[in-house]
């Protein structure tokens, strides 16, 4: 009987601890919309469409980019996240409350990707990162992923190519790469990665 009251007891607090106080507490949360410095208004987090369900957000999955990368930035005093400049302030739940399921992921092998399209705007720079690490992050260990692209020994003469020049010569000889479609769709995720607003403004 004891057993029992005590088995009911433990199921019972932890389905309150773990269910119900978290769904009473961020329930109700939802997006808010700031006005920045130079009077445009944005809204934290960015729309469903535009952002989480973004096809680049799939890839990103599909890759598996979150076995080595975090979407999280912990609080000063938790580890070095601010002092790297990861973040300008911690993530807080409303961050998350469009995403269907958040990729806070669990490992850093890698940096943590939370505002990487504050702090890495440059497309060019995350073609060239994915096609091979090495060539803008000399004894990087992330995976090179050249299948997202096509190599051309001569600059592609059609609109949208969105080639980029490789600064090595591949064979002795100048090369682009041309960023498939799903290259293109990955970059503008990673782009669109970007908790904005003060922490007074979002929490
Ligand atoms: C095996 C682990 C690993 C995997 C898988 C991985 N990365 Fe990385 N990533 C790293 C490491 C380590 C670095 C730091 C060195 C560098 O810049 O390359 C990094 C750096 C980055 C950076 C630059 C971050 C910064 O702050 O400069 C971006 C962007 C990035 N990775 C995106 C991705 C994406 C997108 C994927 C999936 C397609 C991915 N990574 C998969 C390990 C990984």
């Amino acid at each position: 009987m004891l057993i029992a009251i005590g088995v009911i007891v433990v199921v019972a607090s932890s389905l309150y601890g773990l269910v119900i106080f978290p769904q009473r507490q961020l329930a109700g949360m939802e997006p808010v919309v700031l006005t920045t410095a130079d009077g445009s208004r944005v809204q934290v987090p960015q729309d469903l469409e535009s952002w989480q369900e973004s096809p680049g957000r799939k890839v990103y999955e599909s890759l598996g980019c979150v076995y080595c990368h975090s979407q999280q930035v912990r609080p000063e005093g938790f580890g070095s996240d601010i002092d790297r400049g990861w973040g300008a302030r911690r993530s807080v739940p409303r961050d998350y409350v469009l995403a269907p399921n958040p990729l806070l992921g669990t490992m850093r092998t890698g940096p943590d990707l939370a505002n990487i399209g504050a702090r890495q705007p440059s497309r060019e720079w995350h073609f060239l990162h994915l096609f091979d690490p090495q060539l803008t992050s000399p004894g990087s260990v992330m995976p090179p992923m050249p299948f997202l692209f096509e190599v051309m020994d001569r600059e592609p003469n059609w609109a949208g190519a969105d080639e980029v020049l490789l600064p090595k010569p591949v064979n002795g000889k100048p090369a682009w790469i041309v960023p498939s479609r799903r290259a293109q769709e990955l970059v503008a995720y990673l782009r669109s990665l970007n908790q904005r607003g003060t922490l007074e403004d979002v929490q």
